[in-house]
């Protein structure tokens, strides 16, 4: 848009709100339905229609309670998790999964769609994780930014979620966040910072949570100081669904629309409350009318008004095959001695296929994540239609989440195990433990999972082991006897069809691990230092060193390092070139690096950067991911990845000064395959300290 149509849509607003009453106005800033605002229909102004969440569009409730509606025409597109989609390092992913998902959701008549989740994952533990996108802010952001744009293309607006600090299940509601400013800014605001000022998400979502002794949906600081102020949002925010405790302060701080999950829509706080303290005197009106031009932007920019809105559609053919194509690279191949993938299946008469996740279906689970999925493809049914009728597919359970008969389950595994040519163990977690409202008790594989791999492993040579999982386990019980281990996700309508593929080498995976796979519990950071999960308060004491910082700067060994994954090819880094440009206000950075695919299949590999400040006056983490490019290379074939690195790559949060400061001094610059894996290195040198705000 343009200056002169900002200004006359603004002129437009404030018209618009002159002829409206308190009442309506009002009427507008809190939840008249579960999913949905009050319009002015005297004024031609609609309702703002919301669903969630992240994997899709959910399916219909009634507008004043929970109880499923048995709806058929609200089956959708599923789409593999945000956890999955950043397992990609695909922007271009991020960005059709979020046009699919606009599109979906226009389709299914909605104005915003509460989506993507993009708190750091801060343990292993939080029962969301599936629902977020990594460890590290850096690719949480870059991967949420062409995903907003992707929805918002469709005239839908996204709502970013949950600001902020929202990392843990426990208590979620009221549990109180102290974390150091220096570790805010660095890791827990990037993403959102990201997503608000290059994303340009029409919307975001106050966490349930408190922050320094204010509930986050209430919080000055966080919103009016931070978001509003330093980032010049102008968007509008919406709380979480009963995350608003106080008429006076929700009002007095820049919240917007207030949503809960009962149903007596006028003893909202921001309704007849609002109104009564306005008449009172007690609240100013300017307030309210701030909230409402915030909104009334907001229905102009997913243009409400417009006769040419986009219509949207949904369950498209177009869809489905962009699912499948993040699936496919969502998936890690975590080992592969021997070369034991992939599986020839000209080679193999008989298959087993053990585990009761190699034919449960997800999407229906997790919370309000849940899908419902216009059909799902299993593990099984994915390799069944792979293989065709040549191979026998003899399928055990092998375990159950539900059942006790975990011996006879076991003996029927081992049975077809021992007969067959190859064994497939698709195993790992269900939505019971990755879920909202919950964190899980620990790492461990459950349901006797552990003991009946190891079996398995004993009983035939050739078994992979397939995790599915929104959240990593503790291998630790047969990791090194496994050739080969394949972690796949909560990955949507086609992963079943996508992990058959991989595993059956249609599809040289090139997935890298989002989140640190850490051996056992207490090596996590929060954990190391027993603060998870807090109950009335919890204090990230581990400051800036989340995930792999902590891992690599104090030298703990993970199961699986931050950004690994394998491939059926090989990879050769050389040539690394450096050139750098000092200016008064900024430093830019560019760096090449000649990759080769030296192997004989057609693969792609993620090139990771890392940053190393050399010569700092405060301790920072050995490594921090700054750049990434994802190169698609037919065997044979060399291409240059470029990155270039502005300050913000380089710079830390000074506490004192209240601002960010690159020093003067030597960086390294590591390019990597993971974040150990680092294939290339070269230094240079910062001539002048730069701070900024
Ligand atoms: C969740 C949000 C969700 C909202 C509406 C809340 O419980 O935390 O992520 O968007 O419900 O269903």
């Amino acid at each position: 848009m343009n200056n002169t149509e900002n200004i006359s849509i603004e002129n437009k607003i404030e018209e618009l709100l002159k002829k409206m009453t308190l009442e309506e106005k009002v009427g507008l800033i809190h939840g008249n339905g579960l999913f949905r605002t009050e319009g002015v229909e005297r004024l031609g102004i609609p309702a703002l229609k919301m669903s969630d969440g992240p994997m899709g569009v959910r399916r219909e409730f009634p507008n004043d309670n929970w109880n499923s509606l048995d709806y058929s025409d609200d089956y959708v597109t599923y789409l593999p998790s945000n956890t999955a989609l950043a397992a990609t390092w695909n922007r271009d992913l991020a960005y059709e999964s979020g046009k699919v998902l606009g599109a979906e959701a226009r389709g299914r008549g909605k104005d915003i769609i509460l989506a993507p989740g993009i708190n750091i994952v801060r343990s292993p533990l939080c029962g969301r994780n599936f629902e977020y996108m990594s460890e590290d802010p850096y690719l949480a952001g870059a991967m949420a930014v062409p995903y907003i744009k992707g929805v918002q293309e469709n005239h839908v607006a996204a709502c970013v979620k949950h600001f902020a600090l929202n990392n843990q299940e426990t208590e979620r509601l009221n549990v109180n966040v102290e974390v150091d400013e220096r570790a805010l800014r660095e890791i827990y605001l990037p993403a959102f910072e990201a997503a608000v000022k290059e994303g340009k998400s029409y919307t975001i979502m106050s966490a349930y949570n408190k922050f320094r002794g204010t509930y986050c949906s209430h919080s000055n600081y966080l919103l009016d100081d931070i978001l509003k102020g330093e980032w010049g949002y102008d968007g509008v925010v919406i709380s979480d669904w009963g995350a608003v405790h106080d008429t006076y302060e929700a009002a007095n701080c820049a919240l917007d629309i207030e949503m809960n999950v009962t149903n007596n829509f006028d003893e909202y706080f921001l309704a007849k409350p609002l109104i009564e303290a306005v008449k009172a005197g007690k609240v100013d009106e300017k307030v309210i009318d701030e909230k409402a031009r915030r909104i009334l932007r907001l229905m102009h920019r997913i243009n409400i008004f417009e006769e040419g809105r986009y219509s949207g559609a949904y369950n498209t053919a177009e869809h489905r095959e962009k699912t499948l194509r993040t699936a496919r690279e969502a998936i890690v191949l975590l080992k592969n001695d021997n070369s034991v993938l992939p599986l020839d299946k000209n080679k193999i008469k008989t298959l087993a296929v053990i585990g009761e996740n190699a034919e449960k279906l997800h999407a229906l689970g997790g919370g309000s994540a849940e899908i419902k999925a216009l059909y799902e493809i299993s593990p099984l049914l994915g390799l069944k239609m792979k293989l065709g009728g040549n191979v026998e597919v003899k399928y055990a359970k092998g375990y159950s989440e539900n059942e006790a008969q975990a011996q006879q389950l076991l003996e029927e595994a081992l049975d077809i195990a021992e007969k067959a040519d190859a064994v497939i163990f698709v195993g790992g977690l269900t939505h019971k433990l990755d879920t909202e409202g919950l964190d899980k008790p620990d790492l461990k594989l459950p349901y006797g999972q552990d003991v009946l791999i190891e079996k398995l492993l004993q009983a035939n040579e050739n078994t992979v082991i397939v995790m599915l999982s929104g959240t990593p386990v503790d291998m630790g019980a047969w990791l090194e006897k496994a050739s080969a281990v394949v972690q796949t996700w909560y990955n949507g309508m086609e992963g079943g069809y996508a992990l058959a593929e991989v595993l059956l080498g249609d599809v040289n995976p090139s997935g890298k691990l989002p989140v640190t796979f850490p051996k056992r519990l207490e090596d996590s950071p929060a954990h190391s230092i027993g603060e998870f999960p807090g109950r009335k308060d919890v204090h990230y004491r581990e400051g800036i060193f989340v995930g792999y910082r902590h891992f690599s700067t104090n030298n703990v060994e993970p199961l699986f390092w931050f950004g690994h994954g394998l491939s059926y090819t090989t990879f050769e880094y050389n040539n690394i070139k450096l050139t750098k440009e000092e200016r008064e206000d900024n430093i830019r950075i560019s760096v090449c690096v000649d990759i080769k695919n030296t192997g004989n299949r057609d693969g792609a590999e993620v090139v990771q950067l890392y940053i190393r400040d050399v010569e700092a006056s405060v301790v920072r983490p050995v490594k921090e991911l700054k750049g990434f490019q994802k190169l698609y290379l037919k065997s044979g074939e060399s291409s240059t990845a470029e990155l270039v690195l502005d300050k913000t790559a380089l710079a830390f949060y000074n506490e004192i000064k209240h601002c960010w400061q690159v020093e003067a001094g030597k960086f390294e610059i590591l390019i990597g395959s993971s974040s150990e894996d680092i294939r290339q290195r070269a230094i240079f040198t910062v001539d002048k300290d730069l701070n900024y705000i």
